[in-house]
């Protein structure tokens, strides 16, 4: 995975595999780890306080206006609540809040990226958006109550964890069904699944709901997509 939604793994570039392996799993990286994005986001929080640089927007400016424009289609209302998992350095909530939609929380295992999520909201007049360092895969602290989770890059990032892939990404699927209210929506945009995967991964209490249209691109006689992004709803 890099920023751009480049494909990283063993996966097959093309996710057009007429049997795809739907447990497929991933070599490990650094990205997976707490450290790199601590590092990462350290890094980027002092370019940003010495030029106003917000660094990364991982898959492109592209990626959030997709995103948005997914919620307004679904009639999502300006006081829903939406929880962005991973946050990083938080410019989806700022673009979020930009387009109308006022109950908005960020969350970020990284203390560094809840750091600069605050400076550069802070710096926008956006202090009411509420930024908290969380582990998703931890339990330590309950969230519930979402109407829409938003997911942009960090299921990608914990399915390459060195330590524990497959313990994080059940701990990640019980706490999505713990944060996300009966009925609500989990947007995701991955580069590391496909849709066939991510559907199947995420079949326990969500329902395929659509899917947004990515970029695509044509190898070797096949075409697809670098970037998946998924819209789920939970079950009743
Ligand atoms: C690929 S970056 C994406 C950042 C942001 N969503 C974006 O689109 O720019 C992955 C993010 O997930 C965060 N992250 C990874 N594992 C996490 C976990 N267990 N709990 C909370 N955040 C996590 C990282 O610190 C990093 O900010």
């Amino acid at each position: 995975m890099d920023s751009n939604g480049a494909p990283h793994g063993t996966q097959d570039a093309t996710k057009n595999d007429e049997e795809p392996n739907l447990e497929q799993d991933f070599t490990c990286s650094e990205l997976g780890t707490k450290q790199y994005w601590d590092d990462a986001y350290q890094r980027e929080l002092r370019t940003y306080k010495d030029i106003g640089d917000v660094g990364e927007i991982w898959f492109g400016e592209e990626s959030m206006h997709r995103v948005i424009r997914c919620l307004r289609k679904e009639n999502v209302q300006d006081d829903a609540a939406i929880l962005d998992i991973g946050t990083g350095n938080g410019i989806l909530l700022v673009e979020l809040a930009k387009s109308g939609f006022t109950n908005l929380t960020g969350i970020d295992y990284s203390a560094a990226a809840v750091e600069f999520a605050k400076n550069v909201l802070e710096q926008e007049g956006l202090s009411n958006v509420k930024v908290e360092e969380v582990d998703f895969l931890s339990g330590a602290v309950t969230l519930a109550g979402f109407d829409v989770c938003i997911d942009k890059g960090t299921f990608d990032a914990i399915s390459l964890n060195p330590d524990s892939t497959v313990d994080g990404k059940a701990h990640y699927l019980k706490a999505l069904q713990g944060a996300l209210q009966q009925g609500g929506l989990f947007v995701i945009t991955s580069c590391n699944w496909t849709k066939e995967q991510l559907l199947h991964f995420f079949r326990q209490g969500f329902d395929f709901h659509r899917e947004l249209p990515t970029p695509s691109f044509t190898f070797g006689g096949k075409t697809g997509h670098s970037v998946t992004a998924l819209v789920l709803k939970r079950l009743h």
